[in-house]
């Protein structure tokens, strides 16, 4: 197999996106397509239903650094509820909230807060992966259908997956499928008056790595099950029970991607500890499995911290102690930048094999203990920070601890 395998997305592309800089930034790897049994081309778009979408849209574009491009409103014909479509690089986020006072979306705030419910993927052939979802037995929440305005049409369809969260599948390229429209048939161009402050780059991150999933207490096999057989997902590594324990509470964690890597799925379950673990916090506030966070991918870790720290996010402390370590220290070797820089900004790093990544991870982006978000820069290495795991953790059981969850 050759590099020319994976291709660049029409977000990508649009973002400027290069070939060898996704391959550090996510870890992209060359696939054969054809004998994938539920082709996924990469993410399409993130949705999240909110108490209030104008101004969580104006949240990640002053904090986030993101742009508004696409909206669907009362003014476009959709009285149910306004939908923001924001953009950095090749991410793309639709924020959703209730118009009508009948809207779903409210019960779904009601029961879980602001969080995500769809996690949606850029297919080949969206009629494929349905057939061969049914023949599985997943759940299809939405029968594969053409989409169509001025700009042209898209085949869409949905599978559900944990918890209320589902996949919708969108096929923008093929036979008869083509759309250059802000996002899908129904939203119009949007732009902000909204201005970046002084020195803040275009984009504070590039692209989607990973999404993870909390899932109940002994049902992590089967959702790895579902991801495996329904859409051809591939196991990445393993980390179970004690790779993951603090003194207090434990979870354990496997990791899916899609053929070329560009989608991957960490998902946990809580593990029986001492006290209750930040997976189990999660589901209590979430009222049920649900994606946990989503890790960003920047080529500036530094920079990306500085502005938004500046622009008002919290990040988790990390104690001083971790960078004075020897064992750590000895292990990470040379990174890009002197060690002091990463202390400063409470920036961690793991090295394995194949090279290290540096991440950081934010506090809770609502008022509920739930969903976060990481940043993340790798150089070589394609794991998801396992020898960080206990340090992480004992900062949120910190948090956890002030919140009163512990
Ligand atoms: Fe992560």
């Amino acid at each position: 197999m050759t590099d020319t395998d994976v291709r660049l997305t029409d977000q990508e592309r649009e973002a400027e996106l290069e070939l060898d800089q996704l391959k550090q930034l996510v870890g992209l790897v060359p696939y054969d397509e054809t004998t994938d049994v539920f082709p996924v081309t990469g993410w399409d778009a993130i949705h999240f239903v909110v108490g209030n979408a104008t101004q969580t849209a104006h949240f990640y574009q002053s904090a986030f650094g993101m742009e508004l491009i696409g909206y669907s409103g009362p003014e476009t014909g959709n009285r149910d509820h306004k939908a923001f479509v924001l953009k950095s690089g090749s991410i793309r986020f639709v924020i959703k909230g209730g118009v009508d006072p009948q809207s779903s979306l409210h019960d779904h705030v009601r029961r879980h807060g602001d969080g995500v419910v769809d996690i949606s993927l850029e297919v080949p052939d969206v009629d494929r992966c349905i057939t061969h979802a049914r023949s599985i037995g997943a759940t299809v929440l939405q029968e594969p259908q053409d989409l169509t305005d001025d700009h042209g049409t898209v085949r869409v369809a949905a599978i559900a997956t944990y918890g209320e969260t589902r996949h919708t599948l969108v096929q923008r390229s093929g036979d008869g499928w083509s759309y250059d429209g802000p996002y899908l048939p129904g939203f119009e161009a949007r732009t902000s008056s909204y201005v970046k402050r002084d020195g803040e780059p275009k984009r504070l991150f590039q692209a989607l790595d990973h999404i993870v999933g909390n899932v109940e207490l002994g049902r992590m096999d089967e959702w790895v099950a579902f991801y495996n057989k329904v859409m051809g997902f591939v196991n990445m590594a393993e980390f179970i029970g004690d790779d993951i324990a603090t003194d207090y509470s434990a979870l354990m964690s496997k990791v899916v991607a899609n053929g070329n890597h560009r989608v991957k799925f960490p998902l946990n379950e809580p593990a029986v500890a001492k006290k209750k673990s930040q997976i189990d916090e999660y589901l209590e506030f979430y009222q049920g499995p649900g994606a946990q966070h989503l890790a960003l991918a920047t080529n500036d870790i530094l920079s990306t911290v500085d502005h938004m720290r500046a622009n008002g996010i919290e990040f988790l402390d990390t104690p001083d102690s971790y960078y004075q370590d020897p064992e750590l220290r000895a292990r990470i070797g040379q990174v890009r930048v002197p060690i002091e820089e990463l202390q400063k900004r409470g920036i961690l790093v793991d090295r394995d094999e194949d090279g290290y990544l540096l991440q950081i991870f934010t506090r809770p982006v609502q008022d509920r203990p739930t969903v976060f978000f990481e940043l993340i820069e790798r150089h070589g290495s394609l794991g998801f920070g396992k020898g960080n795991f206990k340090a992480l953790f004992e900062a949120i059981e910190r948090e956890q601890e002030r919140r009163g969850n512990l």
